[in-house]
């Protein structure tokens, strides 16, 4: 379907085109004084000086060939050139119709789709998910369903880290607690154990303790067990069996605990992939660049300049190979790439990671399409998002100034929401708790999501589950009292609006209008908080509305089915809306 803004600009033209004016630049906008009219158009202004004509002459002609317009009931030219619109409420209630019966509310889909792959999430296998990862998961579901909907074929990757420094450390630890595994015995030839040597909860344990002893500041610092944990980390990126057969174990473990993490998050990945699998793709990947004359040594390390004439800072090259031989966290992306062109080969890369690595990012995308890794048509775009930070304004921290993980938040938020669930009705408890888990991830993903992606914000709890204002639950609330509504008039509305000439119900099909515009907004700009404030205007036109007009108690049983059914239809809207934020609606609240 045809988006509203451009019926509305077509029919501009036209009259433009009538009155004898060039109409390239004609548009409609919605107005930015609602209290005036409801659309405008600014296209008489430029016009003047060519005609040699007053804009608000220009305005008149243009209106004079609107006055038989069945779309408008008001096309004024305004001083000093403006025109102000108005449409009609059956113009209105068609358009709202057809969008009720197309698939997709009438948005048109991309005409050439590409495939389209995320990665985020971004997750450090043996290290426990904390909060710092929670951003990438959250605004990276949200950007792929996007990308989906608009018609693209996306992928999204969870791009693990498994393949540093901690794998080593955790070997290390292992064989000094337990040096009898058949993993440490050099002369062992049979077949590793199928069952991993530690639980999760105990990984979780070594993980830190291991760390703790490689790190120079630290109470339990001991030089030759670091000396141990780099070794182990070298052996078994070199292919040692019994590293190899630890490392796999880790891999499980971790990645059956992180599924279950994302999955309560409702965060779902296509590909499984991690650092590891790309280190084969490293060796030849630096011959070319090495042939082709673009890695050159420097001090020792093998670089590719990636500095242009027009950068107003100075960018470093990207070191592909230290002077002792290691790779870095940019080879590892960058062989990443030559893999997913080799096995995807998708058109528009996205990366939502945190944008304190932006410079990264900036350095592994020149390298890239220097070295002809990435053609220049295929897109890759850096979302760099802003920190989580507490009320005090710095980073979010448990009670005590721990990191905090992200189970205990999101527990801590279900907690909350079930306290004011509790204040507004008498739950049975097991329908409680599942209601609040449902609402405290819109909570928490509203929260999130409506702000800009690249802005740091504050989580605050008492705010972002709130049931009132510009939050996650609030949005939930108004679906369920539609819900509420719709299962109390017990019968399916027909489907048809017929204006009805109230105020709200005009301004409540006007923001529906307003979706495909919406999603495309969202889509090139990678931005969910577009969604976020659309859905905020729709649920508040449709409170007022509630509130206003009369509706199950409506004696007009013709009236009763145009709301109903425009009640029915803000429903699906708001319920599309949250299933592109990654989160859904509970049946009561
Ligand atoms: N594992 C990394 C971290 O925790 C994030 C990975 C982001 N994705 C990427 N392709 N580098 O910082």
């Amino acid at each position: 379907m045809k988006k509203l803004l451009d019926l509305i600009t077509e029919e501009l033209k036209e009259a433009f085109a009538k009155a004898g004016y060039p109409n390239d630049k004609v548009t409609a906008t919605v107005s930015n004084r609602p209290d005036l009219c409801e659309y405008q158009c600014n296209g008489a202004m430029p016009l003047a000086k060519e005609a040699h004509k007053a804009p608000l002459q220009i305005a008149e002609e243009v209106c004079s060939f609107l006055k038989d317009s069945k779309s408008f009931s008001l096309a004024e030219a305004v001083k000093p050139g403006f025109i102000n619109l108005n449409i009609t409420g059956n113009f209105l209630s068609d358009y709202v119709n057809q969008m009720a019966i197309a698939d997709k509310f009438g948005y048109e889909e991309e005409e050439n789709p590409v495939k389209v792959l995320v990665d985020y999430g971004g997750p450090n296998v043996a290290k426990p998910l904390h909060i710092g990862h929670l951003r990438a998961a959250i605004i990276g579901e949200s950007i792929k369903r996007i990308c989906r909907f608009t018609g693209h074929e996306t992928l999204g990757d969870v791009h693990l880290g498994d393949w540093g420094l901690q794998m080593g450390q955790i070997i290390a630890e292992l064989k000094v607690r337990e040096p009898d595994l058949p993993y440490f015995d050099e002369s062992f030839e049979g077949e590793y154990p199928k069952e991993a040597p530690f639980t999760i909860s105990e990984l979780e344990e070594i993980y830190p303790t291991a760390s703790k002893k490689c790190k120079t500041e630290s109470d339990t610092y001991d030089a030759a067990f670091a000396e141990a944990a780099h070794q182990a980390t070298a052996e078994l990126q070199h292919g040692k069996p019994g590293y190899r057969a630890i490392w796999q174990h880790i891999i499980n473990i971790s990645v059956a605990d992180l599924k279950k993490n994302y999955d309560n998050l409702d965060v779902h990945f296509d590909l499984w992939k991690g650092e590891s699998d790309v280190q084969k793709y490293i060796p030849d990947m630096v011959e070319k660049m090495k042939a082709e004359g673009f890695a050159y040594e420097s001090e020792g390390a093998l670089v590719v300049d990636v500095a242009e004439e027009t950068d107003k800072k100075e960018l470093p090259p990207c070191i592909i190979v230290k002077s002792d031989g290691a790779t870095l966290y940019s080879t590892t992306d960058l062989a990443t790439l030559v893999e997913r062109m080799e096995l995807f080969a998708p058109g528009y890369v996205i990366y939502v990671v945190d944008k304190r690595q932006g410079l990264h990012f900036e350095q592994v995308f020149r390298t890239a399409r220097k070295t002809g890794i990435v053609p220049e048509e295929e897109k890759l775009f850096f979302l760099g998002f802003g920190t989580m930070n507490g009320v005090d304004g710095k980073p979010y921290k448990t009670r005590d100034g721990g990191v905090m993980r992200l189970e205990t938040l999101i527990a801590e938020i279900n907690e909350a929401v079930l306290e004011k669930m509790k204040e507004n009705r008498e739950f049975e408890s097991s329908e409680a708790e599942e209601t609040a888990k449902i609402i405290g991830l819109a909570a928490l993903k509203y929260g999130d999501l409506s702000n800009q992606a690249t802005k740091d914000y504050i989580f605050d709890m008492e705010r972002f589950t709130s049931f009132e204002g510009n939050t996650g639950p609030y949005i939930l609330y108004t679906i369920v009292r539609i819900k509420s509504i719709l299962s109390k008039y017990g019968k399916t509305p027909s489907g048809k609006v017929e204006f009805t000439g109230e105020k709200t119900e005009k301004d409540l099909m006007m923001k529906l209008t307003m979706f495909s515009q919406m999603i495309d907004a969202a889509y090139e700009e990678c931005a969910p908080h577009k969604i976020c404030s659309y859905i905020y205007d729709l649920a508040n036109a449709f409170n007022s509305f509630y509130h206003e007009v009369r509706i199950l108690t409506q004696e007009d049983e013709a009236k009763k089915d145009s709301y109903l059914s425009l009640l029915l239809l803000t429903q699906r809207v708001l319920e599309q809306c949250i299933e592109l934020l990654g989160f859904s609606a509970p049946e009561r609240m």
